[in-house]
C-alpha cells in the first residue's frame, strides 16, 4: 500500500480554489492509474496550527531530550517523515504561499525525526521517494518563484526524494481567459500525475 501525504494548503474553499481544483486533478489521475494507494489529506487551515513561540520550543526540545517521541507535537513531523509520496497545493500569496503552509514547516522540521545533523552537516530522514508542489497565481511569476524554491529547499533538507512543481499563472489578468489557462493546468496536472 502506497501512502501518499497531501498538504492542502489552500486558503479558500475546496470548491473555489484553483489549486485545489488542479490537486484533486492530480490526485484523482493518479489513483486512476496507481493501484493500492491511499491518499491522506491535510487540510492546513483547518488544523489551528500556531507558530512556535520560545515556550513551544522549550517543549519540544524537552520532549526530544527525554525520547518523548509519542508527545503529540511530533505528530505532524512524524506524518510528514513517513509518508512515500508527498504533494503540497498552496497558492501563490505574496511572491511565496499562505502562511500556515510556513508555520506547518515550522512543526515538521524536527531534529531526528524528519532530518538529523551528521558531522557532514544536515541530512533528511523523511521516507519520500517524491514530492510535487502545485501552485497557482494571479500574474504571471517570473523569475522569482520563491514559494517554489522554497519549497525545493525544504524537500531536499527533509529527504532525498525527487522535487518537480508546476505553476499555473496568469489566472486574475484582465483579458486572460482563466478558464481555458485553467483546462490547459488540469491536462498538465494530470500528465505529471501519470508518472508521479
Ligand atoms: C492574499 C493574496 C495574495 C496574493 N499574492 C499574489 C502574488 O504575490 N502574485 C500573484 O501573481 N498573485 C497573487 N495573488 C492571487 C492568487 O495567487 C491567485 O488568485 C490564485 O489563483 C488563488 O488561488 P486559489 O484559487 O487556489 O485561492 C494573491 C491573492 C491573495 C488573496
Amino acid at each position: 500500500m502506497e501512502n501518499i501525504l497531501f498538504i492542502n494548503s489552500c486558503i479558500r474553499n475546496d470548491d473555489v480554489s484553483r489549486t485545489y481544483l488542479l490537486c484533486k486533478a492530480f490526485i484523482e489521475k493518479y489513483k486512476s492509474t496507481h493501484s493500492d494507494v491511499t491518499v491522506t489529506e491535510i487540510k492546513l487551515s483547518a488544523l489551528d496550527l500556531r507558530s512556535y513561540l520560545e515556550n513551544d520550543i522549550e517543549e519540544r526540545d524537552k520532549a526530544l531530550f527525554i525520547g518523548d517521541s509519542e508527545n503529540g507535537i511530533f505528530s505532524l513531523s512524524k506524518q510528514f517523515a513517513s509518508a512515500d509520496k508527498i504533494l503540497i497545493g498552496a497558492p501563490l500569496w505574496d511572491f511565496s504561499f499562505p502562511s500556515v503552509l510556513k508555520v506547518y514547516i515550522e512543526h515538521i522540521c524536527v531534529n531526528g525525526i524528519t532530518f538529523h545533523y551528521t558531522e557532514q552537516g544536515p541530512e533528511g530522514l523523511s521516507a519520500f521517494s517524491k514530492l510535487f508542489y502545485i501552485t497557482t497565481a494571479g500574474g504571471y511569476i517570473g523569475s522569482h518563484n520563491c514559494g517554489v524554491d522554497y519549497i525545493k529547499t525544504i524537500s531536499e533538507f527533509l529527504g532525498c526524494g525527487n522535487f518537480e512543481s508546476l505553476s499555473i499563472e496568469g489566472l486574475d489578468i484582465i483579458g486572460n481567459d482563466a478558464e481555458a489557462i485553467m483546462q490547459d493546468g488540469i491536462r498538465k496536472a494530470e500528465e505529471l500525475a501519470e508518472r508521479f
